[in-house]
Parts: C-alpha cells; structure tokens; sequence
C-alpha cells in the first residue's frame, strides 16, 4: 500500500510555496483536514492555491516575502497546531493585521512557546489567557520592524523552531534557534534548497533576512508520511501471518525512531532505498512478521524522532514481552488530546498493564486486549492507535470518534477494512 503524502513538509509546501512568486506544482500533497487549513489561510492572505486535476495535485503561486495581505475574515487553522504555529511565524513581519483561530482542540493548545520569541524580536501578537500561558483567538498586528534573535528552545519541537526560523526570514540581522534534541528537519532542509538564507551549523539553525522570493521548484513530489506509514507497520507486526509493504515513505532521519526502536524490540522491518522526494530519503518498507517481541525503554532524547508515532508504539508494545518505559514525553499531554492519558485510558480498558507517568508510561506485555468503547477523544492519532489494537483483540473494538482519522488520514478506515480482507488476512 501507499501512505498518504507527509503532512509536515505538505504543509511546508504550502507555507513556504507562499514566499515564492513562480508556480510550484506539489503533488501527492497530505490530503487530511490539517493541510486544506493550511491552504485555506495562505489563500486568505493573497496566495493563489488551485486545485489540479489529478487528486493531490495542487499548484501554488506565492506573493513572495512582502506581498502578504490583509485577510477580510479570521484564518481559521482547524484543528491544526502545524499550521497556526508555522503561520505566526510567517506573518510576524509581513506588517499584516490578522486574527488566528481554530477549534476547541487548538484553542486549548500553547502558544506562548512561539508568541514570546516572536515578540521577543519585535512582533506584535498576543493571545488569550493569563500569566500561565497563552492561547487562540491570536491577534497579530503590523510590527515596525523585527530584529534577528538567538533562542534556545526549551523543549525540542520543529513547530516552534520553524516559527522562529520563518520570521527570521523577516528580521534585521542573524536569528539562531537551538534545541536540547534534534525536532524534524523539513523546515530548514526545504527552506535552504529553495534559495533562503538558512544553514545549519554544529546543531544550530542560522538565518538571515530574505531579500527576494524563493526560488521554488516548477514541481514538488510529496513522499508517504512515515507517521500514517506506522499504522500499517504496527499492522504488519500484530497480525499473523499479516504481509505487509508500504511504498514511497519518507525515512528523513528525524521521523524514523519508531523504526530503530522497532528494530530494538525484535521487529523486522525492511527498508529498500527508493528514489529521495522533497530532498528527503525515500524507502519501501517490507514488514516480515512472526517475530517475538519485547518491551524497551524509550529515552527522552529518542521522544522527538517518534513523537507521533507513541500512540501505536504503546499498542505494540502490549504485545511484547517484558517492561516498555517511556519517559521524556510529557510534549503528548499537549497534543490534539493528552495522548498519554488516552493511551492509558484505553489500553486499560482493553486489558493492558499500563502505569501513568507524568511524561510517559510504563507498559508490562504482553497482554490478551479484549474488546472495548474507545474514545478517540477527538485525535487523529489515538483513533487510529485503537484501530490497530482492534486488530488483535478478542471481540469488536468501538472507536468512537473514528472520523478524526480525517485529520491526517482521509480513507484510513476504508483502507482498513480493505486491508483486512487482504493483507491483514491473518494466516493459517
Ligand atoms: C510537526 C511537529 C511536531 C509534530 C506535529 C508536526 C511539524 O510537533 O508532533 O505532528 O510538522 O513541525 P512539535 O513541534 O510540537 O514537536
């Protein structure tokens, strides 16, 4: 099967495509919610983004670093922490007024993260809330002028880190933007191919002001998104005698420590090289099924190269042998849902030995799952992490909230139900 286009880098397409002031086709771009968000708001500030003939074919053309407008009405980022980040970033100096908002999940979310460096070089933005913390509705309103920052992030996260970078483009002087581990990388390998004035140097993102458009590519081929991709490869490691292959996925070094960490579990997974995407690394991953597995300790500074990907790894991880410990990613209590209660929640309830921890959770494996009402609790991720711990339990496992999957993976259940009748079969 094929995973649907990267939802980071299409969102980057289109955020990045808006910098640029010549066509750039992008094909295969994420089909979920999150990146027609992304869409919709670069459209509202001038970008033309029109829809090709071919599905997932769409082609951008930009207003370049000056040419932003005003949007008439509030951009409306969904449930979309990708794009409302990305998108302070992008607007921080394009002396626009505007309004950013999104839905109950992203009003919830925290915004001071990226609101204080901003204003810290100038920008004048502010968001609701008290001293605690900041959230949307965010205004923005034009700045004079932003002056380059040195900022160390505080907890790794290729959001704030982009946001940073993305208004450096707009500043007086140098920006320079650390992390304590290494968050995905899309925004500076993407950014610097196309002609911006970003290098990377002994771990550190520097930029300079962009002086004129990007130099965009006529055409952009989006690879599968190795974080829809894990679905399939816990499929193939749960089910027996399941044979599954996923073609066209991005393994970018900074999204595949679901991979290595698989790998440690006893999983075998194989990656044959295919032709890179986007400048990124391209495989097809082969997932040989039957081994045995067993419980690992997933460290702190391992969490940001398998962020996303927590939710099926705890599933997988009821199913192996012996202790699984993650600790490090207290980051999940802030993400669409608190990840880490709904993975403990509903794992719990299908039977798994599962600890709570402040930043993680201890698993003990393997456990029979049975059947139970899972609440998707309006996450993409933890519908389909259910979905697949479905798969092996005894009985019918009831997502509620399925729909959310649409967030990220329009068809994912349709391709569910395919797949079961096929290639998920289990064996004899
Ligand atoms: C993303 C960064 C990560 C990730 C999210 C997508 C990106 O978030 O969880 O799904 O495209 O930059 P953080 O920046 O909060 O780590």
């Amino acid at each position: 099967m094929l995973a649907p286009g990267d939802k980071s880098i299409s969102h980057r397409a289109l955020l990045f495509g808006a910098l640029g002031t010549t066509p750039m086709q992008v094909r295969n771009l994420a089909p979920g919610a999150d990146v027609r968000s992304s869409a919709a708001c670069v459209r509202a500030l001038g970008v033309a983004v029109a829809e090709g003939e071919a599905p997932g074919t769409v082609t951008v053309v930009g207003v370049g670093p000056s040419g932003f407008m005003s949007p008439a009405s509030a951009l409306d980022c969904g449930n979309s922490g990708t794009t409302m980040r990305l998108l302070l970033g992008l607007v921080a100096g394009a002396r626009v007024s505007c309004l950013l908002d999104g839905d109950a999940s992203l009003r919830r979310r925290p915004m001071r993260r990226v609101l204080g460096p901003l204003r810290a070089m100038g920008a004048r933005m502010e968001g609701q809330g008290g001293p605690e913390d900041e959230h949307a509705p965010l205004r923005v309103e034009p700045a004079p002028a932003l002056t380059g920052t040195s900022h160390r992030l505080a907890i790794a996260s290729a959001q704030v880190k982009s946001a940073i970078v993305l208004a450096g483009l707009a500043a007086e002087g140098e920006t320079r933007v650390s992390e304590p581990e290494a968050s995905r990388d899309h925004t500076e390998r993407m950014l610097g191919a196309w002609g911006a004035p970003v290098r990377v140097e002994a771990g550190e993102v520097v930029v300079s002001r962009l002086q004129r458009p990007l130099v965009l590519p006529e055409a952009l081929d989006v690879p599968g998104d190795p974080s829809s991709a894990a679905f399939w490869v816990g499929a193939g490691l749960l089910v027996p005698g399941a044979s599954v292959v996923v073609r066209g996925v991005d393994v970018n070094p900074t999204r595949t420590g679901f991979l290595s960490v698989l790998a440690r579990m006893g999983a075998r997974v194989e990656l044959e090289p295919e032709a890179s995407r986007a400048g990124d690394p391209v495989a097809t991953l082969r997932v040989i099924g039957g081994q045995a597995l067993r419980g690992t300790e997933i460290l702190p500074a391992e969490v940001p190269s398998l962020l996303d990907e927590i939710p099926l790894l705890a599933v997988v991880a009821s199913q192996a042998s012996g202790e699984t410990r993650v600790t490090g990613a207290r980051e999940l209590r802030v993400k669409e849902s608190d990840r880490l209660l709904q993975l403990v929640v509903g794992l719990r309830a299908m039977g798994a030995e599962i600890d709570e921890l402040p930043d993680g959770f201890v698993l003990r494996g393997p456990s029979r799952l049975h059947a139970a009402a899972i609440d998707a609790a309006h996450d993409h991720r933890i519908a389909m992490a259910f979905a697949i711990a479905g798969l092996v339990a005894d009985g019918e496992t009831e997502v509620d909230g399925a729909e959310w999957a649409d967030i990220s993976y329009p068809g994912f259940f349709r391709h569910l139900g395919t797949a079961t009748a096929h290639a998920l079969a289990p064996g004899p």
